[in-house]
C-alpha cells in the first residue's frame, strides 16, 4: 500500500524537508482537488464519487465527521462550512472516541470519514461501526484504494499526492476544500442560492493563487518563529470559524516543535486561561475580518495588558487602531472559506520553529505517519 512508500523513494526536489516541499506543493494540489468538480453556471460541485443523488443529499438531517489528529481538525473546519453553507447541523468527532462509545447511528445522518492515509485504525473501525449499524458513510481520503476508501459507500479522493512528512499540510488543505465542496452540494439542494453557490465556486477557484501568495510571504512568518520556538508554552486562539484553525495550528506546532501549544476559544480566555498569560507565554491569534473582529481585538488588548506577546493571523481590512501587535496578513476568501487560507501560515510557523530548534521535522519523535494499530 502507499503507506509503505519510503521517504528515500521519493524525490525531495531540492528541498531540505518533505514538510517544506509539501507546503510548497499546495497550489498544484488544490488545482487537482477542484479539477472537474465545479460547475460555475449552477454554482455547485459535481461529486459523482459520493454516490449520492440529489434526493439522498436532501434527505440528510445531520452530518457527522469522523477522523483523527489533523484530519479531525479538518473535520471541525468542515463541519462549520457545512453549517454555514447548507444550514445542516454538523459536527466532527475524534474517530478514536466514537468507535468506543457505542454511538447512536441515525439513518438520516451523513457520516464522513476523513483520513490522509486511509489506514488509520481508529477511523477504519469507526467506519465499520457506522456500516454495521446501517449508516451511510462516505470518505474523504488521499490514498487511492486504501482500507477506508474501500470500506466507504462512496467518497472523494484528495489527489494531494504522496504525503511523507508526519505533520499533514497539503492533505489537510485538500480535506478542507473537500468539505467546502460537500457543503456546496448539500447547500444547493437546500436554500443556498445560485448566486451564493457561484460566489463559493469562484472563491474555490481563486484558492491556488492565494495559497501561493501566502507561501511566497514565508520569510515574514519565519521572523516570528523565533519567539514561538523560545517559548515553553503557547496559546493558539480563535473563535467560531477561527477556532478549528487554532486547534490545527496548535497541533502542528506541538507535533514538530515539542512545545506545549494549546488552543482556546478566544471567548473563553477570560474564563480561566488568562491567568497563565505573562511575558513568557506568547499567543497566536486568528483574527479574520468578520463580525467578531472587534471582540478579537479586545481579547488581544487584554493579553497585551498582561505583557503577553501576540502574533495575529489576520486580513488587511481589520482595523487594529493603536493596538501594536505583529501581524501576518492572508488574502481574503469568502468568509465561509477563510479557514482554509488562515491555516497555511500556521504550517510555516511550526516548520520554522522546528527548524530553529533543530528537530527531525519530517519524522517527529513518538509519532507515526499513520497509526494502523490500536
Ligand atoms: C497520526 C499522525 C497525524 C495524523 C493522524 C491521522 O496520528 O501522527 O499527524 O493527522 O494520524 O492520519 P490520517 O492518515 O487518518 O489522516
Amino acid at each position: 500500500t502507499a503507506i509503505d512508500i519510503q521517504a528515500d523513494d521519493l524525490d525531495l526536489g531540492g528541498h531540505q524537508h518533505y514538510m517544506y516541499k509539501e507546503i510548497q506543493e499546495q497550489p498544484e494540489c488544490l488545482e487537482r482537488m477542484i479539477r472537474g468538480r465545479l460547475d460555475d453556471r449552477f454554482g455547485v460541485s459535481r461529486l459523482d464519487g459520493l454516490n449520492l443523488t440529489p434526493r439522498d443529499l436532501r434527505g440528510f438531517a445531520r452530518v457527522k465527521i469522523l477522523g483523527c489528529g489533523s484530519a479531525y481538525y479538518a473535520g471541525q473546519i468542515g463541519a462549520t462550512m457545512i453549517e454555514d453553507l447548507a444550514r445542516v447541523p454538523a459536527d466532527a468527532e475524534a474517530a478514536s472516541e466514537f468507535r468506543y462509545r457505542n454511538p447512536i447511528i441515525e439513518a438520516d445522518t451523513l457520516y464522513i470519514a476523513v483520513s490522509q492515509s486511509g489506514e488509520t485504525a481508529d477511523t477504519a473501525f469507526a467506519v465499520e461501526e457506522v456500516k454495521r449499524k446501517g449508516g451511510r458513510v462516505v470518505g474523504l481520503v488521499n490514498v487511492v484504494g486504501s482500507t477506508i476508501a474501500r470500506a466507504c459507500d462512496g467518497g472523494l479522493y484528495l489527489h494531494a499526492g504522496p504525503e511523507i512528512a508526519v505533520a499533514s499540510t497539503k492533505a489537510l488543505t485538500n480535506m478542507a476544500v473537500g468539505f467546502a465542496m460537500i457543503a456546496l452540494a448539500l447547500g444547493r439542494v437546500r436554500d443556498l442560492s445560485n448566486a451564493d453557490g457561484q460566489r463559493i465556486v469562484a472563491a474555490l477557484r481563486a484558492l491556488p493563487k492565494q495559497v501561493a501568495a501566502i507561501v511566497e510571504a514565508e520569510s515574514q512568518i519565519a521572523e516570528h518563529a523565533k519567539i514561538c520556538a523560545d517559548a515553553r508554552s503557547l496559546f493558539f486562539i480563535g473563535r467560531v470559524r477561527g477556532f478549528p484553525v487554532a486547534r490545527e495550528g496548535a497541533q502542528k506546532f506541538k507535533e514538530i516543535s515539542y512545545r506545549h501549544a494549546e488552543a482556546y476559544q478566544t471567548s473563553e480566555l477570560k474564563h480561566g486561561p488568562l491567568a497563565l498569560i505573562d511575558e513568557e507565554l506568547p499567543t497566536v491569534a486568528i483574527v479574520p475580518s468578520d463580525d467578531l473582529a472587534d471582540r478579537n481585538l479586545a481579547a488581544m488588548q487584554q493579553i497585551k495588558a498582561r505583557k503577553g506577546q501576540v502574533l495575529a493571523i489576520t486580513h488587511d481590512d481589520v482595523d487594529f487602531g493603536d493596538l501594536d501587535v505583529p501581524r501576518f496578513v492572508v488574502p481574503r476568501s469568502e468568509p465561509e472559506l477563510d479557514p482554509i487560507l488562515l491555516t497555511i501560515p500556521l504550517q510555516l510557523l511550526a516548520y520554522h520553529a522546528a527548524l530553529i530548534l533543530g528537530h527531525d521535522i519530517d519524522k517527529p519523535r513518538n509519532l507515526a505517519k499513520s497509526v494502523t494499530v490500536e
